[in-house]
This record gives structure tokens, sequence and C-alpha cells, in this order.
């Protein structure tokens, strides 16, 4: 199982397009996938005061959307993130998603050593952005940090994965003819047979 955690407000937007050619690939593939649309679901990323409370003590979460995108992460093998880089970075709906979810005692626990991932069932992730800026200007100039926090600092340590595949298009230094190239060469990025 693939969950493809998505965020975009707008149906008509690129990562809409991004997300419809991925899921079409999965679809010719015959491969078994589930879309956690966080905007349409009405996800709330705020963090509630009795989840603080009970975070430490591992008390877990009562909210039902909560638990069912806990239920997807935990019979995934592969993760997809399909989101636009806002202030550098993932939209807050998106790490709202990683404190709610990836809770203590189901994303990673504490040990003497440290923290440990829980999510070792994901053998795979890809993290697929759209910003205004070209590429080499988010990784060169504005911090990199899809790979130095979302990818390192986030989604290895819930994981255990070294590495995730990141791939971002720029669209100030894209023509449309390349949108359309990129839009085909992200769903080409599932081409291989899981
Ligand atoms: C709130 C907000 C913040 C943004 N911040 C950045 C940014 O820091 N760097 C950047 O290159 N583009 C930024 N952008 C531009 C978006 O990344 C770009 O419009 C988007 O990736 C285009 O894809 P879409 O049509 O799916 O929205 C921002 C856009 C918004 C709405």
């Amino acid at each position: 199982m693939i969950s493809i955690i998505y965020a975009h407000p707008l149906k008509d937007s690129l990562n809409a397009s991004i997300l419809k050619a991925v899921g079409e690939k999965f679809n010719n593939k015959g491969l078994e996938y589930s879309v956690l649309d966080l905007y349409q679901d009405g996800f709330d990323p705020v963090f509630k005061p009795e989840e603080q409370t009970g975070y430490f003590t591992g008390e877990g979460t009562h909210d039902p959307l909560v638990k069912k995108y806990q239920e997807s992460l935990a019979a995934s093998s592969q993760l997809v993130f399909i989101f636009p880089i806002w202030w550098n970075e993932q939209p807050a709906i998106v790490k709202g998603f990683i404190e709610r979810v990836c809770l203590p005692g189901f994303g990673f626990k504490y040990t003497e050593q440290g923290v440990a991932p829980l999510l070792t069932n994901i053998k795979e992730v890809t993290v697929l952005t759209t910003s205004g800026a070209p590429d080499h200007a988010l990784k060169n100039y504005c911090g990199n940090i899809i790979e130095n926090q979302f990818i390192n600092n986030i989604i290895r340590p819930i994981t255990g994965l070294n590495t995730a595949k990141w791939m971002n298009l720029g669209l100030a230094s894209s023509s449309p003819e390349q949108i359309k190239e990129h839009i085909a060469s992200v769903s080409d990025l599932f081409e291989i047979e899981r």
C-alpha cells in the first residue's frame, strides 16, 4: 500500500496536476494507494491541549481523522508527499500532520539512546514539491529545508530511512513545455515494479 499525503487547497493547481499524474500511474500499474487529502478532508493542523497533555505518556489521539491517517501509514510500505513550497518549506498543514499523526508510540519512541523510529514498515519516501523560485535557489540560498529538515529531521526519525527522493519544480525557471515534462517525469519515478 502507498499513502499519498497531499496538501493543496485548490483543485486546479499544479500540485493537483501532479497528484493526478501520480494517481494515474498507480492505477495503470494496479498499485493500491490511498490519498490523504489534508485540505479536502478538513484536517485541522492545530495541536490540541489534550494531545500535549498526553504526548509524553503515550495516550495517543481521540481524533478519528488522525486515527484514520495513522491506519493508512501503518499499512503502507511507501509514502509520497505532494505539496507546494511555502516560505521555503512544507505548508503548515503538513507540519501539523507530522505533529498530530506521528505521535510518540506511533511514529517513534523514546529510548535511552534517543528517538527510535516506529514506522519501519515504510521502505521508500518520495517528496514532490513545486516552488516559485528556481530549484537551485531553494537548495543554495534558502536553507535547502526540504532536504535538511523535512527529510533528514522528520522523515528519517520516524522511518529510519537514510534517504528519500525529492523532486522540485521551480516555476521561475520552467517553460510551459518543461512543466509538462516535469509532470511526466514525476510519474515516471514510479515506473519500476514494486
Ligand atoms: C503562502 C505562500 C508562500 C510561498 N512561499 C514560497 C517560497 O518561500 N519560495 C518559493 O519559491 N515559492 C513560494 N511560493 C510560491 C509557490 O511555491 C508556488 O506558487 C506553487 O508552488 C505553485 O504551485 P501550485 O499551482 O500548485 O500552487 C509561495 C506561495 C504561497 C501561496
